[in-house]
Formats: C-alpha cells, sequence, structure tokens
C-alpha cells in the first residue's frame, strides 16, 4: 500500500506517465503540509462543527473562534485534500471524514491522528538523530498522562476492527484459562480474547502509566471483569508461569534485538507445555531487495520513538525458534492488512 500522486488533469495525467512531474517536490512539501492541515482540523474541531451543516468560512470561524484569514486557507488546503467539499461558497465534511473521522464512521481515527502530533518534534529532529544515533524511548521518560492517553487511546481504535480475526486466527489451546498480554497498554486485546473464549481471564502487564489508562479503557469496554493489571517493566520483572497464551502485540519493536530475544525465552518459560505465544507486528519482508513503505516508514517510526526498529518476520521467527518454540506460523491479516500475526506453541 503505497500513498500516489494522483493526476487532477489531462497535462498532469501525461507528465506523471511519462515521469516528469518532480515528485520530490511534491513529497517534500505535500507529505509535511497535509499532514499538518490534517492534525489542525482535527485539534480545532472543525470537522466536528460543520458535521452540524454546510458553513461558510465567516461562520466557521466565528463557531471556532479562529481567524477568518487562517480559517479560509486552512479550508482551501482542506478542500484540495478532499477532506472538505467547497458548493456555493460552503464547506462539508467529505466522504473521508464521514468515514474514519467521525463516532459514526467505519472507524473514528481522531485519536489515533492526534497522537501523530506528539511525535511532531521528533519527526523534527530526524536529521540529527540519523546523525548522532541518540534516539530515547518515550516509553521511559517520564511523559504525563496526556500522553500516554493519547497513545492508548489512538490503538485502542483498531482493536473493534482487528479482534474477531485475530482471536480467530491465534487459535488458543481448547479450554484455554489464562492468558498474559505483555505490553498490553490499552488492555483491549485482551479483553477481546476474553469476551470470545469461555473461561478464559486475561492479565495484562505494562507500565505503571500504561495500566492507568488501560484500567479506564477496560472499564468503558464493559468487559472489566476478567482483565485485571500487573504494573512492571517486562524487560527485568518475572512474568509469571503456567499461561494457556502470551500475547506480545506491538512491543517486539520498542525493544532492543537482545531484550527482544530475551523476551521470546521469557514468554517460552511463562507458557505451560501446548501454550501459544502470539505476535503482532508491522509486517516486513526483510528481503534482500525492496521493502514496502509500511516497512521502511514503520522502521523509522520506531527508530523515533523507541530507538529500535520493526524486525523483520525471519528474525522474529529465529528469535523463537532459538527460544524453544515450535510450530511457528505466520498468518497474515485481512482486517489489518499492513500487519502480521505469528504464533508458535511451547
Ligand atoms: C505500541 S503499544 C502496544 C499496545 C497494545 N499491545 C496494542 O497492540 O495495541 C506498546 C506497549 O508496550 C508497553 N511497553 C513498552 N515497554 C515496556 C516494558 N519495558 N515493559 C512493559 N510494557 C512495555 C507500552 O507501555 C505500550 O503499552
Amino acid at each position: 500500500m503505497r500513498p500516489a500522486i494522483r493526476a487532477e488533469n489531462p497535462l498532469e495525467w501525461l507528465l506523471l506517465r511519462l515521469g516528469l512531474l518532480p515528485t520530490p517536490l511534491l513529497d517534500g512539501y505535500w507529505g509535511m503540509a497535509t499532514s499538518r492541515a490534517l492534525l489542525t482540523a482535527i485539534e480545532l474541531g472543525l470537522f466536528d462543527v460543520l458535521r452540524e451543516r454546510p458553513m461558510t468560512a465567516v461562520e466557521l470561524a466565528e463557531r471556532l473562534g479562529t481567524d477568518l484569514s487562517g480559517t479560509e486557507v486552512l479550508l482551501g488546503a482542506l478542500n484540495g485534500m478532499r477532506y472538505v467539499r467547497r458548493r456555493a461558497g460552503r464547506y462539508s465534511n467529505g466522504r473521508e471524514v464521514t468515514r474514519w473521522l467521525s463516532e459514526s464512521g467505519t472507524l473514528d481515527l481522531r485519536e489515533s491522528v492526534l497522537f501523530f502530533g506528539d511525535l511532531w518534534d521528533v519527526v523534527s529532529d530526524l536529521t540529527g538523530l540519523v546523525r548522532s544515533g541518540n534516539a530515547g524511548n518515550l516509553h521511559y521518560d517520564g511523559r504525563g498522562p496526556d500522553f500516554w492517553r493519547r497513545y492508548l487511546r489512538g490503538l485502542g481504535v483498531f482493536v473493534p476492527l482487528a479482534a474477531p480475526e485475530i482471536v480467530r486466527k491465534a487459535r488458543l489451546p481448547r479450554g484455554a484459562r489464562r492468558l498474559l498480554d505483555v505490553g498490553g497498554g490499552h488492555g483491549l486485546y485482551a479483553a477481546g480474547f476474553v469476551r470470545r473464549t469461555p473461561g478464559l481471564s486475561a492479565e495484562v502487564f505494562d507500565l505503571p502509566e500504561a495500566c492507568a489508562v488501560g484500567r479506564e479503557m477496560v472499564a468503558e469496554s464493559g468487559v472489566a471483569e476478567g482483565v485485571t493489571f500487573r504494573e512492571g517493566d517486562a524487560r527485568s520483572e518475572p512474568w509469571g508461569e503456567g499461561f494457556d497464551a502470551v500475547l506480545l502485540f506491538n512491543l517486539v519493536h520498542n525493544l532492543t534485538p537482545e531484550e527482544s530475544a530475551d523476551a521470546f525465552r521469557r514468554a517460552h518459560a511463562a507458557l505451560r507445555p501446548g501454550g501459544v505465544v502470539v505476535v503482532l507486528e508491522g509486517e516486513h519482508q526483510g528481503a534482500e531487495g525492496d521493502i514496502s513503505i509500511t516497512a521502511g516508514l514503520n522502521e523509522m517510526l520506531f527508530f523515533l520513538t523507541s530507538g529500535t526498529r520493526v524486525y523483520p518476520e525471519a528474525t522474529m521467527r529465529d528469535w523463537m525458534s532459538d527460544a524453544g518454540f515450535s510450530g511457528i506460523r505466520t498468518r497474515h491479516l485481512i482486517s489489518m492488512p499492513m500487519m502480521v500475526l505469528i504464533t508458535a506453541t511451547r
């Protein structure tokens, strides 16, 4: 899946076909400008106000308490991006907003997009960090509750979409009773397994800041019973033992290679014989040739946010095998085609 430049008229179409459009100029400004315009619209609540009825720029600026000129240029950018449409001088939300940025749509991604705003400074610092290699890990640098809420709420948005398929494809052992979700954060995947597996209870093991948000979110989801939280650092504190399943969902990319290999050894020790480890990560073929934009941008993202990488699937399978797991299988997800599920048995 790649973002593409689409022609808006026959001349552009022809130049694009002939490879004569200077795409670096577009990537250089448009990438940053589209990201900022979308973030600002969500931060200001612009789409929420337009949901009431189509409005002129003057009406919208009054409702938002914003400068008219600033509102007009923002609307111009959003109209060009088709997030808003303009008819007879009035603006209304486009199809993408209705579908992806509102409560009644397919998925409400507003909180996920807002979280990207938290990464703005660190992304701006890319040149320096590539030079020095001194990227920190934002999980351990004392960020406050608002950051953690945006982070985990932004991730929790995807769970209703993906959980049914993940639970089905994870294939927990028959009669599974105890599940450990390491780095489970919002706890909604754990809750998804509990909801769909009679007799199962789950323990989410995560940093204290994450558990605080997770407890709120699981309570809101209505599956509080059967999901408990344990605060701790999974790199150094014991995981417990005798579990039927261990989930490592989007955790490994926050760990160094040494910590990742150790996490698989800890998962193995925490499982009963016949128990399963289930890993959810961004797809990364890790071949010698070109990689996908998902893999490439994820590599950069986790370097920026955690000082780490997203690891190729083959590397993770090696770590699992070295830890003693067998029956290692990679499964692709239809509900989240950019992610893979890797399962294995102790
Ligand atoms: C990207 S989030 C994934 C949350 C959830 N598992 C999901 O897939 O949506 C990574 C989670 O790992 C947790 N985490 C990072 N380092 C950790 C550590 N050393 N010990 C325990 N949890 C950790 C974070 O707090 C966060 O909740």
